[in-house]
């Protein structure tokens, strides 16, 4: 058996950062408890003093999740320690996440301090964090360029101060895989007391390294990996959980464990994007939609010999099921529940009747229905927002020698209003009848529209960024008709406009 890595989540905090990604504190609930039934061991569930929602969700989570520690963000400032303890009280095992800048850019330009200060603070904080909890996490921020003799003397006196857990974060995404595990390698063997603390790895993927620099922190003496699902967070994102994971899975000759369920990354990858409105790049490693998909003649030939072949993880290992019942229109309600509890979905009464008569009129429209099809139904479901705004009608003309034109309806809350604009296509068209309609000031920043499966009758999902006012707002839909789903987005995007 090998050595354990602690697994440390921070989708809910440095992952949910990302603008558009904010969860409400119910969503959170529900990828908390993902999370625990992935095995994760932490779970950071969000920044206590920086919001009350924050605040919220760490209440709430500490509430719903029992196995995982939770564990509260915060800077080395009193009341920020006050607030994150007082959100901890009720989690089973709670840990403070304090810390501050310690590179010489954050100790001058950010902090305008000086490397004794520094360290004093840094002391007090592990100190006070100590006060209310057993369990205390100090980060170095911008470890990544903070020299290692002064990062060392930092470690050596957070530990003497009560650290149960030092975290190394390359902050900016700068270190190459043999710069970092130098650093981590380093504090194995410059901090005297290192003995009485967890490593952990904290790394951004600026340069896309964030993997590789956990993995050499690891192989440096690091036991514990802080990851988001799908790689979220700020700029390039952090470290990705299923493609630690999965190394650490794939590679006996490394000799590490985790306690993953790795069964249920596929469908972990699945609710966040969902829920937070992210898509997945489809070549993704691990949990991207052609991740194990086969297309050139000699891969599938090869693959059909021996998965092995071309296969270094077998699909199933991380939740991708292999789908051998076809649903179409003349499927009945029975069929519908069963592949949805093969999906992990338990659907009974009034909540599967509605799904039910959804899944019929995608159906009559497509000849097969995908588990695919069903995750995105099962999401429209779920991110279904009472009272927001629906498209009522839509009508487009367009074509060659045509002025695209659009006429569109929206339901306000049961008052229904009409305009007709023109544009440089139908999709241009409807947008601008829609924004005439909401007489609001949004420009659309991104659009992209993905095919879920193949084929013409296939169903395209759509996801709209707009901003207004200087902030950025997403919206999703996914619908047969790719012009009625773009209108769909973009009225969702703009409804969560406050
Ligand atoms: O990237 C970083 O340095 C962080 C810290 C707050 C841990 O997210
Ligand atoms: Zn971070």
């Amino acid at each position: 058996m090998g050595d354990r890595v602690y697994i440390f989540d921070t989708t809910l905090r440095d992952g949910e950062q990302v603008p558009g990604c904010q969860l409400n504190t119910i969503e959170k609930i529900e990828v908390a408890r993902q999370l625990e039934k992935l095995g994760v061991d932490v779970i950071e569930a969000g920044f206590p003093i920086s919001s009350p929602g924050d605040f919220n969700s760490v209440v709430e989570i500490s509430k719903a999740v029992s196995n995982p520690t939770i564990c509260a963000l915060s800077r080395a400032v009193k009341k920020d320690i006050e607030v994150a303890a007082d959100a901890l009280k009720f989690a089973k095992r709670g840990r403070i996440h304090t810390g501050i800048g310690t590179s010489p850019y954050h100790i001058k330009s950010k902090l305008n301090s000086t490397e004794d200060e520094i360290i004093k603070r840094a002391i007090e904080a592990v100190k006070y964090a100590r006060r209310f909890v057993d369990d205390v996490e100090f980060y170095a921020e911008d470890a990544g360029r903070s020299e290692n003799e002064y990062l060392a003397r930092v470690i050596e006196a957070v530990i003497k101060a009560g650290a149960t857990v030092v975290n190394i974060p390359d902050t900016t995404g700068y270190c190459l895989p043999t710069e970092y595990g130098e650093k981590i390698a380093y504090l194995v063997n410059n901090v005297p007391n290192i003995d009485k603390a967890v490593i952990s790895t904290h790394c951004h993927n600026d340069l896309g390294m964030a993997t590789a620099n956990s993995l050499t922190g690891v192989a440096n003496g690091a036991r514990q990996v802080e990851v988001t699902i799908n790689g979220l967070g700020e700029r390039a994102g952090n470290t990705s959980l299923e493609e630690v994971v999965m190394a650490i899975k794939s590679h006996h000759d490394l000799d590490f464990e985790t306690k993953i369920d790795s069964k249920q990354i596929i469908r972990t990858s699945k609710l966040v994007s969902t829920l937070m409105r992210m898509p997945v790049q489809p070549n993704k490693a691990i949990v991207g939609r052609n991740a194990f998909a086969h297309s050139s003649g000699i891969h599938q030939d090869g693959v059909l010999k021996n998965r092995e072949n071309y296969e270094i993880i077998d699909p199933v290992d991380v939740g991708v099921r292999e789908s051998s019942i076809v649903l179409t229109a003349r499927s009945g309600r029975a069929a519908i529940k069963h592949r949805l509890q093969i999906l992990g979905y338990e659907y009974e009464g009034e909540e599967l009747k509605k799904l039910y008569d959804h899944f019929l009129i995608l159906a009559d429209k497509k000849k097969d229905i995908t588990d695919e099809d069903l995750e995105v139904l099962v999401g429209a479901e779920k991110t279904k927002v009472d009272h927001a705004p629906k498209l009522e009608f839509l009508q487009v003309v367009c074509g060659k020698s045509t002025i695209p034109t659009a006429t569109v309806s929206i339901n306000f809350n049961g008052d229904i209003f009409t305009e007709t604009a023109s544009g440089n296509g139908p999709i241009d068209a409807a947008f601008s009848a829609v924004k005439n309609l909401v007489k609001r000031k949004v420009h659309l920043e991104e659009f992209l529209i993905q095919a879920i499966t193949r084929g013409s009758d296939d169903q395209g999902k759509v996801h709209v960024q707009v901003e207004h006012k200087g902030i950025s707002y997403y919206g999703f839909a996914a619908n047969v008709d790719i012009v009625s789903a773009s209108v769909e987005a973009f009225i969702d995007a703009i409804s969560k406009i406050q």
